[in-house]
Order: C-alpha cells, then structure tokens, then sequence
C-alpha cells in the first residue's frame, strides 16, 4: 500500500503583528488532527509552526489531493480562527479566503505539497517549512539538492543518483507548467527558475518516476496574472538510497541565499534556517526562516522529526544572513532591498503616480 505524505499550512492568526502563531491555535489543530487520527483519515500527524504560520504534517493512505485529508486541514484552521478572533490574534484568518469547503483545500487560500509513495525498506523524509518569503525561494535549494554536482555528490558518485532527476516547473504567471531533465536540459531549467517570481519548482522525479520533492504554490498559481501577495512556502524532499542523503539536502540551506518577501512582502532579504524555537522573524519582521523536519516515515507512521537546523554548523549561516540582512536594511526604501514595483505587495505608487500626473512635463 502506498503512503502518502500531505503538508498542509496556513496563516490563521498570530502574536504580536505577524510574528507567531499563538500556541492555542496549534493545540486546536491538534486536536481536530487528534479525531481525524481516530476516524482513521491520516495515520499520523506531526503539527509545527515557522513565525505565524502553522504547518499540518499528516500521512495516510488515501493519495494526493483526498477530500477527507484536506477537509481535515480545512476544519482545524477554521476552528482555530474561531479562537484567534475572540483573542484578536493579528490577521486571524488570514489565509482562509473562503468560509464554505468545496472538496479541495486548493485555491481555497491554504498551502499544500504532497507526495505519494511506495515506503522503502526505510525512508526518510524532509519537511522545510518557511514564513515572510514565497514559494520561488525553494528554486535554489531544490535546484541544488538533485542537480548540483557541487553539492549533491551522489549525482557523481552514487550509481543510483547518477541518472539525475525530473523537474517540473509551473508558470505562475501564464498559468503553464513544463517538465525538464536534468543535468541534460540544465540551462534550459535554470534559465526558467532564475525568475523566482514567475518560474517555481512543483515537483521533482527520479527519471524513472518516483517522487522525490514536492513544493506548495497554490495561491499564486489559482491567482495566476494577479498579484496576491507572497505565500509562505512548504516542500516535502525524500533523502537517502537512491535520493540525495540528507546531509545533501540540507547544505543549500547553509547559504543564506537572497528571496523576495520579509517585511510587508515587498523587501528582498536572506533566508536564515533556524531551529523551531527559533522561528521567530521580527526584525524588520524577518529575515525569511525556514525551518527543516528529518522524520522516518514507516507503515505511514512519522518517527521523528529531528530539528534538523537546531545545529551549531549553521551558526556562521545565520550569523551571515544576519549580516545580509543589516547591509540590506542600510538601502531603505531602495531597490534592490525593495522589490521591483510590480513585485510589491504594497505599493503607494499609483497613488503618487495621480497626485502628480499634473505636475509631470515632457522632456526636451
Ligand atoms: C509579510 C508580513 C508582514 C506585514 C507587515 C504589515 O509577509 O506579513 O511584514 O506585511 O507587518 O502588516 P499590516 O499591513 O497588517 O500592518
Ligand atoms: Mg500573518
Ligand atoms: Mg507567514
């Protein structure tokens, strides 16, 4: 029987602005998490949280896109409004951008990646939760996890990486998607995900099909051409015997690589990996986290997880991203620490633009 891997998160609410989910909404989550346990819809379930998004880890039998699965997700981040609006928690409900379920939690304002797979003999499997960033800032890390020779040492010297992985790319503008192989088509891939705005890692096979990661992008992919703000990413990565070992997985977060969100979704900062006590971004309500999970799932159960940032080898990374951050702030409101003005979330420009449309000459 196959396992299925579902990573399901929203922002419902925090404490104080939008740093933190209040501990309350986790514990409701747990419990509807709890029922649906014993109603027999997920196997096993593992609840975290990065800044004021909470992440709904949950396996089971019942494959992608599962009305239950997803209903469950969808019934715990109501309830847990309910309760982030009788303690006015900072955008309670935030990411619930309807009140009614239709079947499918996509479209519906909450992130979701999964996979569905064949359990090995013993599988590991990594969950990167991240908060003020959106879902392009996977593209590198992804990209360095099963293409990068430089990173990934088993496309050299594992005969059973060598082969190389499938890439698929959505188009969150045009709304296409488009698959590439790599390392054959490796420009072409990067040509593409270097626009982290427009071109996003979904998913990566092994070339004989297996899943080997899946990336949530679904706000910014139902609302393709119009511009909703940034979303808080997830991706799920299988590691070891025939995958890259997790050592590989988690060293591209050992750079603090620049991505598009941190304050008011309109600011390019690093992406510092923490621990999750760690997962606080406040200043300048940031810099972006990220947040690494190392579980084994067996029979559909999930051992673990191990904190996998909670390590002192990523000090210098978060002491450099800290630096980044502070060399960064120093532009103010100056590109490229502000985003481009058709990339901000919040812009006074239109604004500007009509007050001093009378005001505008021609040139000579
Ligand atoms: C970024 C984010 C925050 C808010 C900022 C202003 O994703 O959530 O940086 O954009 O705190 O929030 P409001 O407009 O709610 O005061
Ligand atoms: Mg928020
Ligand atoms: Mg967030």
């Amino acid at each position: 029987m196959k396992t299925t891997v579902s990573v399901i998160k929203a922002d419902i609410g925090s404490v104080s602005g939008h740093c933190v989910a209040h501990p309350e909404l986790i514990d409701i989550c747990d419990e509807v998490l709890n029922e649906a346990l014993e109603a027999g819809i997920i196997k096993d379930y593992y609840i975290s949280r990065c800044g004021d998004d909470i992440d709904l880890i949950m396996t089971h039998d019942k494959g992608e896109e599962n009305e239950e699965v997803h209903k469950t997700a969808y019934t715990a981040f109501m309830k847990a409004t309910e309760r982030a609006r009788e303690l006015k928690l900072y955008g309670a409900g935030q990411d619930l951008l309807t009140d009614t379920f239709s079947g499918n939690i996509k479209g519906m304002g909450p992130g979701v990646a999964e996979i569905e797979f064949e359990e090995r003999p013993s599988d590991p499997v990594l969950v990167f939760c991240c908060d003020k960033t959106e879902p392009g800032a996977f593209n590198l890390p992804v990209f360095r996890i099963f293409a990068d020779p430089f990173n990934t040492a088993g496309l050299v010297i594992d005969p059973k990486l060598h082969d190389g992985f499938k890439f698929e790319v959505f188009d969150v503008i045009e709304h296409k998607k488009v698959i590439l192989n790599c390392p054959e088509e490796m420009y072409d891939l990067l040509a593409l995900i270097g626009s982290t705005g427009r071109y996003v890692i979904k998913r990566v096979w092994k070339k004989n099909g297996e899943i080997a990661a899946a990336v949530s992008t679904e706000r910014l992919n139902l609302m393709a051409g119009e511009y909703v703000g940034k979303d808080d990413p997830v991706c799920i990565v299988r590691a070891q015997s025939g995958f890259p070992a997790n050592g590989e997985c988690v060293d591209p977060f050992a750079f603090p690589h620049i991505v598009s969100g941190w304050m008011r979704g309109s600011h390019n900062g690093p992406m510092m990996p923490v621990s999750e006590a760690e997962a606080n971004p406040i200043r300048f309500d940031g810099p972006p986290r990220v947040v690494g999970l190392g579980f084994q799932v067996s029979n559909g159960e999930l051992i673990g997880p191990v904190d996998l940032f909670d390590d002192p080898a990523f000090d210098p990374t978060r002491e450099q991203a800290a630096k980044i951050a502070t060399y960064l702030r120093r532009h103010g409101p100056f590109e490229p620490h502000r985003l481009p003005a058709e990339e901000m979330e919040y812009t006074s420009l239109p604004g500007v633009m009509k007050k001093l449309e009378s005001r505008f000459e021609d040139m000579d």
